[in-house]
């Protein structure tokens, strides 16, 4: 056979590798100069057909010299990690393969199946054959956690929403904390629940959820007639990496019947860190889990995973097989995409079974203490300065807190610091609002950061901060702030 692909081939591995290996020379990010902006979005298709080596270089010269800036050590924002090097190598493999891994009897789904055991085996959530599927991302995983939440609810009161709809039927109530990521709220919106039926129950000093609350906020539920379903803890949230008391939200949830979802998109693995276990104690009551391979395990974008007790449930929610795609061969456990809403399947299974492989359990466990190790030194810096203020205790690898140089116009200024930093390049951090006021956030996730750069992160900030006063948003890139639209 001809082979049109070897040099090419090479030459993108080139490419690759030398992007990987400059990061930490380069800024942190930069923004994307106008003119390259207009090449990236407004160029023309091209009539004929362009040569491969023409396009590698397009992605070598314009593309990759504008990175979001994850892969670099100093990059703290949201919760973007960087590509864990197996899942890199296999990429163009899974590319080269490219399967739909809906089901079928190739290696795609096996190694599905191996890739979503290991995942339940590393967090202690149970796993029955076929629980589970990996997903574009936990938006997606709450989604078919959600769905198979609110149809087992239906069949248990004697009707069935995939046949009927919703409409006519006691509103169906779930619970989020006030700290609950959006996805919580999109998925419920997107299935027809609708947003006023989402209580939003109240958090305490540590950012967890108020179980008193929202158990009398059921019971309020229950007797004015509506249908409390569903309640959502969070194991690791998005802003400051709180766990929610899992084992007192199983207990509510076992009272009245819910379905017990944990959101561990991001923190489900900090279950690994030294002494962290108490604070998970109940994750294994849940019936769902979402837990994202593409956050703390740096999978490479585009994976994150559904775990479920019951799988039978999901398929319930899910499952119509056309006669065009009847498989006598399929097994009990039939296709996985009986099991959520994606018919053609990528192979996510291969980045996420090649970086576990890479890092096992003991690398998993050191990248896991490493960061939350960071996150906690990095509160210990903040209590100690004199001019910052930490704003949550740290549970996973997030830290919470502000730049307090001064007593008054705090939030302004925090508000504004992310962009300024960003805009320096030295550093890249990303703001929120907690507790009612602007905060920084820094979330570690990177295995090569290190107790320097934490150094530098606070000296960023003060240096930015600076910035800002002598009223020079130009030179510190105000018109570039980036809060709020990574992938957090
Ligand atoms: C706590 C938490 N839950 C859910 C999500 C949504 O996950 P995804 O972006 O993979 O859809 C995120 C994303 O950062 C998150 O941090």
């Amino acid at each position: 056979m001809p082979d049109p692909y070897s040099a090419d081939l090479a030459a993108a591995a080139a490419i690759a590798a030398e992007h990987l290996a400059g990061l930490g020379e380069r800024p942190v990010w930069r923004p994307v100069p106008e003119a390259e902006r207009a090449w990236l979005s407004g160029q023309e298709l091209p009539e004929r057909g362009r040569p491969l080596g023409e396009l590698l270089e397009d992605a070598r010269t314009r593309v990759l010299p504008y990175p979001m800036g994850n892969g670099h050590p100093r990059f703290f924002g949201w919760v973007n990690s960087p590509p864990n090097p197996a899942g890199v190598l296999v990429e163009p493999l899974a590319a080269a393969l490219n399967p739909s891994c809906a089901g079928g009897d190739h290696a795609g789904p096996h190694l599905e199946r191996a890739a979503v055991r290991w995942l339940a085996e590393l967090v202690g959530f149970p796993h029955p054959p076929g629980g589970g599927l990996l997903t574009s991302g936990a938006s997606m995983a709450t989604v078919i956690c959600l769905a198979t939440a609110r149809q087992r609810a239906a069949l248990a009161d004697g009707w069935d929403a995939r046949e009927e709809g919703l409409s006519g039927r006691p509103p169906m109530v779930m619970y989020v904390t006030e700290e609950g990521h959006s996805c919580l709220h999109k998925a419920a919106q997107l299935l027809g629940l609708g947003s006023r039926q989402v209580r939003v129950v109240p958090v305490d000093g540590a950012y967890r959820m108020d179980v008193g609350a929202l158990r009398a906020m059921v019971e309020e539920d229950l007797r004015t007639g509506l249908r409390p379903f569903c309640v959502a803890g969070s194991a690791g949230t998005v802003n400051s990496g709180a766990v929610d008391p899992l084992g007192e939200i199983a207990d509510v949830a076992a009272e009245h019947g819910l379905w017990f979802h944990v959101d561990g998109a991001y923190g489900a693995l900090g279950v690994l860190a030294d002494g962290a276990a108490p604070h998970y104690a109940g994750l294994e009551r849940a019936d769902s889990l979402a837990l994202d391979p593409h956050k703390w395990l740096g999978v490479p974008v585009g994976c994150g995973c559904a775990l479920l007790r019951d799988p039978g449930a999901a398929r319930a929610a899910f499952s119509l097989v056309p006669s065009y795609l009847i498989d006598d061969n399929a097994g009990d456990l039939g296709w996985f995409s009986e099991y959520g809403p994606e018919q053609t399947r990528p192979f996510r299974a291969l980045k996420t079974w090649a970086t576990l492989s890479h890092l096992g359990r003991s690398g998993v466990e050191r990248l896991v203490n490493h960061t939350t190790g960071l996150a906690r030194t990095l509160a210990a810096m903040v209590e100690e300065s004199g001019d910052f203020e930490l704003l949550a205790p740290v549970t996973t690898s997030i830290t919470a807190f502000r730049y307090r140089p001064r007593p008054t116009g705090l939030d302004a200024l925090n508000r504004a610091i992310p962009g300024a930093v960003q805009a320096r390049g030295n550093a890249f951090i990303t703001g929120t609002r907690l507790g009612g006021r602007d905060a920084l956030r820094a979330c570690f996730l990177h295995p090569d950061t290190t107790e320097r750069d934490l150094a530098v992160l606070l000296e960023e900030i003060r240096l930015a901060a600076k910035t800002l006063q002598r009223g020079d948003a130009a030179k510190a890139g105000e018109p570039r702030v980036r809060r709020g639209r990574g992938s957090a």
